[in-house]
């Protein structure tokens, strides 16, 4: 399994992968693009013989410097379960080594993205403090609230994403 930040070629076949995962709502190909061209420094893609199996897509919000956001995360289901998105969301802070905090926005219901960012936290030893990130009526059409999980402070990794 290669883990490696994105290029704008990227886009096409995570929009591609993120109509699988069967969770995840679907944006545009141009937001996948988007997201793989400028935010490649926090946009990581998962390739076992050339085809995507996880990706994360994330980025630091506006004024907080220590932090990356997680907009989208997941994982072919032909690879869950065998800790590919916990692989990513690690790759992913070996790649920005001066973050300290993960934030995610999930779905009360998303048991499996719960788990991933509340396991992230234990296995670091750190805090997943829960709180409101979107309350329902923010959406146009019926809409679980989005959960704000904020993991940390963790530990400076290596840096280490690359070819692997
Ligand atoms: C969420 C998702 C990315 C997890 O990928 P994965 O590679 O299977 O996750 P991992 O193997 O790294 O497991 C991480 C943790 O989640 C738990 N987990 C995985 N799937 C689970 C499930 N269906 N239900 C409950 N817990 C689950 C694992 O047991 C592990 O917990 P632990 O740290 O306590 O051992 C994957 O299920 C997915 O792509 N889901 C659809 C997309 C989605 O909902 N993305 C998240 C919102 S952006």
């Amino acid at each position: 399994m290669l883990i490696r930040t994105t290029t704008q070629e990227d886009g096409a076949s995570l929009w591609d992968l993120v109509k699988v995962t069967g969770t995840l709502e679907l944006n545009t190909s141009y937001c996948y693009a988007l997201m793989s061209k400028l935010f490649s420094q926090t946009c990581l893609v998962a390739e076992c013989d050339g085809q995507l199996a996880g990706f994360v897509m994330a980025f630091q919000p506006p004024e907080q410097e220590d932090t990356i956001f997680v907009w989208q995360v997941g994982v072919h289901p032909a690879y869950r379960g065998q800790g590919l998105a916990t692989r990513l969301i690690k790759a992913l802070f070996e790649a920005n080594p001066e973050k300290t905090y993960l934030e995610a926005s999930v779905t009360p219901s998303n048991a499996a993205s719960l788990a991933l960012f509340r396991g992230y936290a234990r296995r670091n030893k750190t805090q997943c403090e829960e709180g409101t990130f979107l309350p329902s009526h923010c959406f146009p059409k019926q809409h679980e609230e989005e959960k704000l999980l904020r993991v940390g402070p963790l530990q400076r990794q290596p840096a280490l994403v690359g070819g692997r």
